[in-house]
């Protein structure tokens, strides 16, 4: 393992008002977002859009990473460069989702555990290979009445300490993201009280597990209201109880935070990361996205599957990404929404 590389890319993940698209949806998760736009989710359509978003005119001003499903790490541009090569020439890091999914945990109704952990040395040895310097593990925490049990916030974070340890011999960049969900009527109270436990766990057990947190990034939830929730906090009490939950818990010696979407709408996820980025100066870490939905959403809708609207998707898509950016800076206001992309 080479400190000072992984190090390197890690600072370059979450550089100055830049961010990580994650595209890496799985194929059944790819399913659902084309049902949305009645689009049957063959091998060529994931590849175009994927294109689309890849080669969008000015997203690599905006844009450090791109986190890529194995199906995508494989495939090509029309004019046949790998996916990785070209995002490289862009400037724009290549990254690899690693883990199997969250299944359920024996013994704990309504509870996950990720799998993925078998085998997946070799698989980061091809990935490193084919060129993917980071990688992606997402644990699944769920808010309701009896959960989350203790058991399954810690085996959660032990596989997350042994993903990262393993990433970081392979001279990848682990991505450790232990999403607490929005889904539920939770309150936000509720959400950090979670967050709180999820973090505190991750952290001692990548400091068990000897990981070199200079060489990683995290990918937290926001502290949120559940989705569902009859009062939902505003932006400015998000802003605060998440720069509260992540200072008690993420040390100065982890050069950035990544945040994910979970199923905020686009404008609200760019919102709430501008607001932290205004308010918390000075903060110890970058705060950045990493965001699914709420970078593809608008693209996806504006290109609906119609090689005619390729450029009102790239259009869509570079809008977002420059709003993030901005927002990664502490650069955004809302009225940027309304000008033109
Ligand atoms: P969302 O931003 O859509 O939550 O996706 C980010 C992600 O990579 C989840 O693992």
């Amino acid at each position: 393992m080479n400190a000072t590389e992984l190090a390197h890319t890690a600072g370059a993940m979450v550089a100055k008002g830049k961010g990580i698209l994650a595209a890496d949806e799985s194929s059944g998760t790819i399913k659902k977002r084309f049902d949305g736009i009645r689009l049957e989710s063959t091998e060529e359509h994931r590849r175009s859009y994927r294109e689309m978003l890849f080669t969008a005119p000015g997203a690599a001003e905006s844009i450090s990473g791109v986190i890529l499903y194995d199906e995508t790490l494989r495939q090509k541009t029309r004019d046949g460069t790998p996916f990785p090569q070209y995002l490289m020439k862009q400037g724009i890091i290549p990254g690899i989702k690693v883990d199997l999914g969250a299944k359920a945990l024996a013994g704990f109704p309504g509870e996950t555990i990720t799998e993925g952990l078998d085998g997946l040395r070799e698989r980061l040895v091809e990935y490193r290979k084919l060129g993917a310097l980071f990688a992606k593990w997402r644990a699944v925490i769920d808010i309701a009445q009896d959960i989350p049990s203790t058991y399954a916030i810690r085996a959660n974070a032990a596989a997350l300490a042994r993903y990262a340890a393993l990433c970081q011999e392979n001279g990848i960049v682990p991505i450790v993201e232990p999403e607490v969900l929005m889904d539920g009527a939770h309150s936000i109270e509720r959400c950090e009280a979670v967050t709180d436990l999820a973090l505190s766990a991750v952290f001692s057990e990548l400091s068990r597990a000897r990981v070199l947190l200079e060489g990683m990034v995290l990918k937290p939830n926001m502290v949120i209201s559940g989705k569902k929730a009859a009062h939902r906090a505003g932006p400015e009490v998000v802003a605060e109880a998440t720069l509260r939950t992540l200072r008690r818990h993420v040390p100065p010696a982890v050069p950035g935070i990544a945040f994910l979407s979970g199923g905020q709408s686009a404008v609200e996820a760019t919102l709430h990361l501008g607001l932290m980025n205004r308010i918390g100066k000075p903060l110890p870490w970058a705060l950045t996205f990493s965001y699914g939905r709420a970078l593809q959403d608008d693209a996806l809708r504006a290109w609906g599957g119609q090689t005619a609207n390729f450029g009102a998707g790239q259009k869509a898509f570079s809008k977002r990404a420059r709003l993030n950016g901005l927002a990664a800076d502490g650069r955004y206001n809302a009225e940027m929404e309304n000008q033109a992309a």
